[in-house]
């Protein structure tokens, strides 16, 4: 049984009827398919259209498949073109002539983008739990780094020395953007296109409102020609989805470089890492590497969705069947992603004398400029003369702590013994106080705002 075989009188080809169904995918949406039903039931009855015995028999039949979906005993037949398909067939079949009346007013475009809608939002609340769990976990390294220094990077090139928590809480604030951000969208996910047709809108006298409350939804979609067209939401999730690949990609790629032998900053556990199948000695940060991966697979699937939808024009076109396979993919990615990710972090051993062997004199450079700051000279002046204290150091093949001060004073009469101290790092991490800055005080200040919003958060 199709749901419109009326109008045709040969059958649809074979290939074609593969290509055209969507129950493969879509049978994800089963309970949220039900549940659209049972909401559009008690509607019919609110407008007079269902009797009191149809409504109940309706929603005992309804009950009933969502019990079989739930127990996995649900059995689809070849003639199951999708989701909503299969649900009114079972239900035509459990309780006979009052299933033929759950159609009314209603259309499959309206239908799918409520159950589609229905499902983002059970799925956004299980990323936001997987995702502060992450966040969970570069706070307890953070807290554990204590004051230990590593090596701060821009190019790539060594900078200047920060506090290893400090890096590591660089990590946390993009994921608390991405888990705002898909807060944010919850307001637009939550809007109800049930009620509005196959696009101009339902003849049933149903109340709205009173739909999308009871289903959960903050308001009624306004718009029935936007409503079954509308797929923002979608490629704004696929965005959300990206922009965490993007972050956790970031994260992963430092961590890919700094468990290398070269950088040796940190030591992956063994639960997270994997062998070579010829070289014995290898030990691969293979988790890191498929969060970088994915991030570029993510990103496909939203260029994906974008392109499909560039092209349409409004309101309902079979086009938009494709939206809903990356969407699901791009969940269950992350879903294992996040919460691989949380554990390799919270495993992950740092190397604090690695990381400190990794820190020369040049990266005080700044702090020598800042010192004759200090001493009344303009930083435009500084500038210059730090650059040439750092060549004559090169030259020299010497730190810049191992200069002489003659050597100094040559370069600029202002520089006294005191200037040594510019060298220690701990001096020059100390120096950068201000708010969001890598001292111990105000990377503690940092820990404790990111620890109060995150367990408020839980509350
Ligand atoms: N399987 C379709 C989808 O996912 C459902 C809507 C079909 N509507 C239609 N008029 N054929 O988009």
């Amino acid at each position: 049984m199709t749901l419109w075989g009326g109008r045709f009188s040969q059958k649809v080809d074979d290939m074609a009827w593969m290509l055209n169904s969507s129950l493969p995918v879509d049978q994800r949406m089963a309970l949220q398919d039900v549940e659209g039903s049972l909401a559009w039931a008690n509607g019919l009855h609110g407008a007079g259209i269902l009797s009191d015995a149809e409504r109940d028999a309706i929603v005992h039949g309804l009950n009933l498949v969502k019990q079989e979906f739930s127990s996995g005993e649900f059995i689809f037949v070849p003639s199951d073109e999708d989701i909503h398909t299969a649900v009114e067939r079972r239900l035509t079949e459990l309780i006979g002539a009052p299933a033929g009346k759950l159609h009314t007013g209603r259309s499959r475009n309206d239908q799918v983008a409520t159950d589609f809608r229905l499902w983002m939002l059970s799925a956004i609340p299980q990323l936001d739990s997987a995702l502060m769990k992450v966040q969970s976990a570069l706070i307890e390294q953070a807290e554990k780094a204590g004051e230990t220094i590593m090596p701060g990077y821009t190019h790539l090139q060594r900078a200047q020395p920060i506090l290893l928590a400090h890096w590591w809480l660089s990590h946390f604030h993009p994921l608390q953007r991405d888990r705002a951000r898909l807060k944010d969208l919850t307001a637009r996910v939550s809007i109800l296109p049930l009620g509005c047709g196959a696009l101009a809108g339902t003849p049933v006298d149903v109340n709205r409102a009173a739909l999308a409350e009871s289903l959960g939804f903050e308001q009624a979609a306004p718009n029935s020609l936007d409503a079954v067209s509308d797929r923002d939401f979608a490629a704004e999730f696929l965005f959300c989805a990206t922009m965490i690949g993007i972050h956790l990609s970031k994260l992963s790629e430092q961590l890919v470089l700094y468990t290398s032998a070269e950088f040796g900053f940190f030591e992956l556990s063994d639960a997270y890492s994997t062998g070579s199948s010829l070289m014995q000695q290898k030990k691969n940060p293979d988790m890191f590497e498929l969060t970088r991966g994915k991030a570029g697979t993510l990103l496909g699937m939203l260029t994906g969705l974008l392109a499909t939808l560039k092209g349409l024009p409004s309101t309902y076109d079979k086009d938009l069947q494709e939206d809903k396979a990356p969407v699901f993919a791009a969940t269950d990615t992350l879903l294992v992603m996040l919460p691989v990710i949380a554990g390799a972090i919270s495993t992950i051993t740092p190397k604090p004398e690695r990381m400190r062997a990794a820190i020369d004199s040049t990266m005080m450079a700044t702090d020598l400029a800042d010192y004759l700051v200090g001493k009344g000279i303009p930083f435009r002046e500084t500038h210059a003369i730090a650059g040439k204290a750092v060549r004559a150091a090169i030259e020299k093949k010497i730190g810049m702590e191992q200069m002489s001060l003659a050597e100094y004073q040559a370069l600029c009469p202002a520089f006294e013994a005191d200037v040594y101290q510019v060298f220690d790092p701990m001096e020059s991490i100390k120096r950068r106080n201000a708010i969001g800055g890598t001292s111990p005080e105000s990377v503690k200040l940092q820990l404790d705002g990111v620890k109060r919003l995150l367990s408020f958060e839980k509350s």
